[in-house]
Parts: structure tokens; sequence; C-alpha cells
């Protein structure tokens, strides 16, 4: 057996994160759901970093601040039960991760998932908040419909941003079937 695999959005998404982020550094997580990329930032950045995390679901932020608190991270972890379009006003000092995990919260209501609108205007916020080098992680899963728009949405805006500030990255498995999940990486230049 060949020592590499390949593997999915999730492992390409986590990858990035452990290679970008080092103790003491700034991150923020835009969909917290139920918090395991909101601990991995928090083991990653350590206590002295500090990690930012949206969720307009109470439920989530509930679930995140019993696995952060359960992990013994949640000194590092600032959770807001607030949509990720308003990370401006809470996030006021630059990042060097951001990771967007799109749709519904795995066990929850299927109806409260992602939308376009908002995803844009946080990831424009994320963007300006990056710092040089830092990165943008997205995970996005066409199959449904608001999933379909959106991944479709979000190429097309990815695909617009000048070269000389963000490089990007776009993977994607081409014979995996329509609801394959996809991963977007930018990194600021
Ligand atoms: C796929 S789940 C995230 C999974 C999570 N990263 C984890 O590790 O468990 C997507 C989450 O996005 C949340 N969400 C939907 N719209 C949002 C918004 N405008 N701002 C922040 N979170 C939102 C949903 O409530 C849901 O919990």
């Amino acid at each position: 057996m060949a020592a590499y695999e390949l593997k999915s959005a999730r492992y390409l998404a986590a990858e990035v994160l452990e290679k970008c982020l080092r103790p003491g550094d700034t991150a923020v997580d835009a969909t917290m759901g139920n918090g395991h990329d909101t601990l991995a930032l928090c083991r990653l950045v350590g206590p002295q970093g500090t990690v930012y995390a949206f969720d307009i679901q109470a439920a989530a932020v509930e679930n995140t601040r019993k696995r952060l608190e359960e992990a013994g991270v949640s000194r590092q972890a600032h959770l807001f039960c607030l949509g990720h379009e308003h990370m401006a006003e809470r996030v006021d000092e630059p990042v060097d991760a951001a990771v967007f995990n799109l749709g519904w919260l795995p066990g929850g209501d299927h109806s409260v998932t992602t939308h376009w609108e908002t995803t844009k205007a946080a990831i424009g916020a994320a963007l300006s908040l990056l710092k040089k080098s830092g990165v943008l992680v997205i995970c996005a899963y066409p199959g449904h419909a608001e999933g379909d728009r959106e991944r479709l949405a979000l190429t097309e805006f990815l695909s617009g941003l000048r070269p000389q500030n963000f490089n990007v990255l776009h993977q994607r498995f081409l014979n995996a079937g329509p609801g394959a999940p996809e991963c977007f990486v930018v990194q600021k230049q």
C-alpha cells in the first residue's frame, strides 16, 4: 500500500490549520456547530492564543462550551451566539486563520443552514481580518439545494479575488458524485 492517501475536504481543512497555526495565534471559527473545529483551534493556539467562534443556534454554543470545558481549553475561547456576518463587530484584532464549515448542524434542524448572502458577508469580513499569510479554510457541502447554490456562488466569488492579494485553492474529488464535500483554502498575500 502506498504511504500517501487522498483524503476528504475535512481532512485537508484540518491539515492546513495544523500547519498554519502556532501557540499564541488568533483564529476564528465562523460556524461553531458541535464545536469540533473550535476545539481543534483552541488546542492549536494554546492558552496564550485566542479563538473567536460564532453560531446562530444556542444549542451549538452550549454543545461547544461543554466540549471545550471537558477538554480544559475554554480559557482561550470567546463564543458568540451570533451570525458570523457580524464577525467584524466582535473580532477587533488581525487573525491568523478562519474556518467555515458550511451547512447545517449535524444531528440538528436541517432547515437551519448557512445561506450565501450571510456567508458572503462573513467571508468578506474574514478576508479583511486575515494577517499577511493568514489562511481562510472553507468546507462546502453541495447535494442539497442551498448547499449547491452556496457552493456555486462561493466558487464564483473566490475565483474573482485578485491574485496579487490572495491565493485560492479548490479541492474537489471529480468522480465522487454531486454531494461530496469540497474544500477551499485562501491565503492572503
Ligand atoms: C456544518 S455545521 C458546523 C460544524 C462545526 N464546525 C463542528 O465542528 O461541529 C454549520 C453550522 O453553521 C451554523 N450557522 C448557520 N448560519 C450561520 C450564521 N449566519 N452564522 C454563524 N453560524 C451559522 C449552523 O447553526 C450550524 O451549526
